[in-house]
């Protein structure tokens, strides 16, 4: 399912969510558990899965193939609904929703950031960031600015009319967390978004999550990459449906994965010259 395929909803005002739920934790989940029923069985995809997301952490999930970090992410994405427990975003439990309900808080609550980075070719670059709104109705001068405003602070700012054809994967991946910002969302849940970019793409969107994660943004993604998630704040992993660990990377150990990914870039710079 398409985040953005969502009936046109009745106007809002774009930052209400961000500003008022500031001392709530973005994301609290409680035994949460999908099952999915299949003809000759159930499977147990996500078995009782417990944890906080506090406002501004930066968050990588975790796990071997099939441990259910893609379906902990359609939960997240309100994608999905689960079978038991409690989600509760802010102090909404999403759990409890109905479909119309989920598809409006996936609309204006939260932030997709894909691999594929989901972009429409025959937009340009601010209509592209500018698409979360289109389902809202709302779409005024005051938006437009905002949408050229994203796109300078991710460093597109001479490329604001370039489809995406007219770009590199990095810049396609930069129109893509614009475009997850224009609703000023609860959180940014970003799946494998370094997933298709070379080691030095990858470093310029690590360093754009660090940005956007030190002026408040909650981030929450998924990744393969013991590099990749070295980056974050915390690391949560999965294992058969369950969480088999939940642990803080210290600020030096952060510290020092910049610095081996920065020497890497450089390294490969050099045997470039
Ligand atoms: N729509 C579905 N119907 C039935 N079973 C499903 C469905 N989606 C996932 N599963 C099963 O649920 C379990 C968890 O799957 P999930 O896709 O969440 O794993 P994952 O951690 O994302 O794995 P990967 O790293 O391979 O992407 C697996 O056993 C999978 O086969
Ligand atoms: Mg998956």
């Amino acid at each position: 399912m398409e985040p953005y395929s969502v009936k046109a909803l009745e106007p809002t005002v774009a930052s209400e969510s961000f500003a008022a739920t500031a001392s709530v934790p973005a994301v609290r989940i409680r035994n949460l558990k999908k099952s999915y029923v299949l003809k000759s069985e159930t499977v147990h995809a996500l078995r009782g899965v417990s944890f906080d997301i506090p406002e501004g952490d930066f968050v990588a999930i975790m796990g071997p193939s099939g441990s259910g970090k893609s379906t902990l992410l359609n939960l997240l994405g309100c994608l999905d609904k689960p079978t038991s427990g409690n989600f509760f975003l802010g102090d909404d439990d999403v759990a409890r929703m109905s479909d119309d309900e989920l598809a409006d808080i996936r609309s204006r609550r939260i932030g997709f950031v894909f691999q594929s980075y989901n972009l429409i070719q025959q937009y340009t670059v601010v209509e592209n960031i500018q698409v979360p709104l289109y389902y809202q109705g709302r779409l005024g001068a005051a938006e437009h600015q905002r949408a050229v405003e994203l796109a300078c602070s991710v460093g597109l700012s001479e490329r604001l009319d370039h489809r995406p054809m007219q770009l590199s994967g990095g810049q396609q991946q930069r129109v893509a967390i614009a475009r997850s910002l224009m609703n000023d969302p609860y959180f940014m849940l970003a799946d494998e978004a370094t997933g298709n970019l070379d080691s030095v793409t990858t470093e310029e969107i690590l360093s754009l999550f660090d940005r956007l994660n030190n002026e408040g943004r909650t981030i929450i993604m998924v990744t393969h990459e013991d590099e990749v998630a070295a980056r974050a704040k915390r690391v949560i992993r999965l294992a058969d449906g369950m969480l088999s660990s939940d642990r803080t990377n210290s600020e030096a150990s952060r510290e020092e994965a910049r610095q081996r990914q920065r020497d890497h870039v450089l390294a490969l710079a050099q045997r470039k010259d």
